[in-house]
């Protein structure tokens, strides 16, 4: 377990993880926190992923609210990372209140997650689509968004890459942004190369 404590101008933040189902029982999720869906059911679905195999969860917190977080898990059957090497694993959403946005918690929840040395251990995937975004709450445009993502993600070592995959192709918005643990084979990231392009081009 990874734990920084972090100033702000709206208090003091401890940022730590991965936390434990019985570690999120005991937090509430702040009201901000409705991107995805309402903060009650988000926690279910918190407590639900730090359950899994392979499933991580890194909270920013004010004592016991949690004001942001961000979730790690393998990829869904029934998309393409699922064939890739059983390192890898999927950053699932990052969320910060409105409250606490712009002070760079979300930059901290992901500095948090890869001061973990186990995360060295897999290559980690964003798939970024805009409808996922709070484009409302932000006032951001959809390429303006594309950027905070990039400079977010980036700031991890998670970095634009190219593919071919239907979904994030369907809008110049969309990214995918991959970060490669210094401990996985040269294998395994053939392997999760060999899945950026699967569409073959007609001649
Ligand atoms: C995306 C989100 C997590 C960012 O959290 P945050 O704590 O506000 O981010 P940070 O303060 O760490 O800022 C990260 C970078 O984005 C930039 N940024 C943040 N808010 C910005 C804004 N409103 N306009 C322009 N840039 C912005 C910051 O400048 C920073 O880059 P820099 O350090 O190079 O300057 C937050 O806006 C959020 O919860 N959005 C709703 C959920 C969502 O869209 N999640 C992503 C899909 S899973």
């Amino acid at each position: 377990m990874v734990k920084q404590t972090f100033q702000t101008n709206k208090g003091e933040l401890v940022v730590e993880g991965p936390v434990t189902a019985e570690e999120l029982e005991q937090l509430t999720l702040d009201e901000g926190l409705r991107t995805f869906r309402p903060p009650k059911r988000q926690k279910e679905a918190l407590i639900e992923i730090s359950q899994i195999p392979d499933g991580r969860i890194v909270i920013a917190r004010i004592d016991t609210i949690i004001v942001g977080y961000v979730t790690y898990h393998p990829p869904d059957s029934f998309e393409r990372w699922a064939l890739g090497p059983p390192e890898l694993i999927e950053l699932g959403a990052i969320e910060v209140s409105p409250k606490v946005r712009g002070l760079g918690v979300g930059k901290k929840l992901l500095e948090v997650t890869f001061a973990d040395p186990t995360m060295d251990n897999y290559i980690v995937i964003a798939t970024e689509y805009y409808w996922h975004w709070d484009l409302e709450k932000t006032g951001l445009r959809v390429m303006e968004y594309k950027e905070l993502m990039d400079r977010l993600m980036s700031s991890a070592g998670l970095l634009v890459t190219e593919t071919d995959d239907e979904e994030i192709c369907s809008h110049p918005a969309n990214m995918l942004a991959v970060r490669y643990g210094k401990n996985v084979s040269q294998e395994s990231i053939d392997q999760f190369k060999s899945i950026l392009f699967l569409n073959k081009k007609e001649d």
